[in-house]
């Protein structure tokens, strides 16, 4: 019920009889405030924060955390195009490469993107390039976390970054080539559980940072943890901030004018703020199960499947009754294993009751699909003065068949319109 509070069931409700179900539902004061939060707790030193977009693309998301003072931290040629439409100044996207193809490596140098490269190979071909001059380099500091093994990313077996043992040889690769080495990058993971675990990474980085002579920034990633379940604690970002001020402020003692650190969260700016509502279409009892069927499912909460992820369910026609009935709530998607949330104790539920899915807003919508052929939700920003927004419409069925169609080259009339 706390997750609520900020947001109201009674708003919730409203957007989702005027909208439909299922759709996403953002609310901009929350992520205005944390957007506040970082700022405010690094505001006395040379420290910049980007939102890493692909937790929420949406445009207007975009435009309302860059209005707040962040910048963009992008993974892949297309989010930089997207970006791209919110700044005159490409230098400000910041671009981390994975496995990137020589075509996107030879777009983002013409664009003049902060390029983030993280293998020697590539940095190799980017060295080769005759229009490349400088570039920030990925390491991985052989530390890692996260909330679960598929996000951590800082571990020394894992596919990202450049061994610290191979840094000597980065080194001497743009220096053979007259390239400059002008940042250094680590992410250590998403969802950070320990966050004595970044700061660790942050010493390693700092202390590596002494290698390469043209160094500019450094950024250490993001990561910062969203507290899902109610008996989580939420990330002490002050304390966090106290801590990593220590080290700036001995690190900068040796560092030029204009040197600067970076961070780059994408879920700590919008997770909290979002909600996937969603309405009961049928109620069962398979012997020991009670289920509630959804109209969403899987295809548009990947996150329950893939990583085991909970997300906090309110009954928002039920709001304040007793949640004395247990519950396993599942989509609308063909799979046995579509279940969104299993034994959770609600109030007895009826049909077309509404639910939401709570802390929905980072890597909901953007990790969708249309698996069963399934329509897209809609997506609404509900506004700091109380009015709310539809800043995508949901799909209809025949719309996304018809897209669909179109693309594949086929005509969109059916056989029986033809006839
Ligand atoms: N920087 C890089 C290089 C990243 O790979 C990521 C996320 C971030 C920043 C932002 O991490 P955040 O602050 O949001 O934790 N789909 C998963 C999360 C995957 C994140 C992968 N990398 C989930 O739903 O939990």
């Amino acid at each position: 019920m706390t997750k609520i509070r900020e947001t109201s069931a009674q708003t919730l409700l409203r957007v989702a009889n005027q909208t439909g179900t299922p759709c996403y539902v953002y609310n901009e004061t929350t992520i205005l405030r944390q957007s506040r939060l970082v700022l405010e707790a690094f505001k006395h030193h040379p420290v910049k924060w980007l939102y890493a977009i692909k937790a929420n693309d949406n445009p207007h998301i975009l435009k309302l955390i860059q209005r707040a003072g962040i910048g963009f931290d992008t993974v892949s040629f297309e989010e930089v195009l997207l970006c791209q439409h919110f700044t005159d100044d490409p230098r400000q996207i910041f671009y981390t490469e994975n496995s990137m193809s020589d075509a996107e490596m030879d777009a983002a140098i013409r664009l003049g993107v902060t390029l983030n490269i993280g293998s020697l190979k590539r940095l190799e071909r980017f060295c080769d390039h005759p229009e490349a001059h400088e570039c920030c380099v990925r390491i991985n500091p052989a530390i890692g976390d996260g909330h679960h093994a598929r996000v951590n990313t800082g571990d020394s077996e894992s596919k990202f970054g450049i061994r610290i043992g191979q840094i000597e040889e980065a080194v001497a690769v743009a220096q053979k080539s007259g390239k400059r080495i002008i940042g250094l990058h680590a992410h250590i993971g998403s969802g950070i559980k320990e966050p004595e675990n970044l700061i660790a990474a942050m010493k390693v980085l700092l202390e590596l940072s002494r290698e390469f002579p043209d160094l500019q920034f450094i950024n250490f990633g993001g990561g910062m943890p969203t507290p899902y379940r109610s008996s989580e604690k939420p990330f002490d970002m002050a304390r966090f901030a106290e801590l990593a001020i220590k080290l700036f402020d001995t690190d900068l003692k040796n560092r030029p004018d204009g040197f600067h650190y970076l961070f780059e969260p994408g879920r700590w700016f919008v997770a909290e703020a979002g909600f996937l509502l969603t309405k009961v279409q049928t109620i069962k009892d398979q012997l020991e199960t009670r289920y509630l069927g959804t109209d969403t499912g899987m295809h548009h909460l990947m996150r329950p499947i893939i990583y085991d992820a909970w997300h906090d369910v309110v009954n928002l026609s039920k709001f304040g009754e007793a949640a004395d009935q247990l519950y396993t709530i599942s989509g609308n998607i063909c799979e046995s294993g579509d279940i969104l949330a299993f034994d959770r104790l609600l109030p007895e539920a009826e049909m077309d009751d509404i639910l939401a899915f709570c802390d929905a807003g980072a890597y909901g919508m953007t990790m969708a699909s249309q698996y069963n052929r399934r329509a897209l939700p809609a997506e609404v920003l509900l506004k700091s003065d109380g009015s709310y927004q539809v800043i995508r419409p949901a799909q209809t069925a025949e719309e996304t068949v018809a897209e669909f169609l179109a693309k594949c080259g086929f005509e969109t009339e059916t056989h029986h319109q033809k006839k």
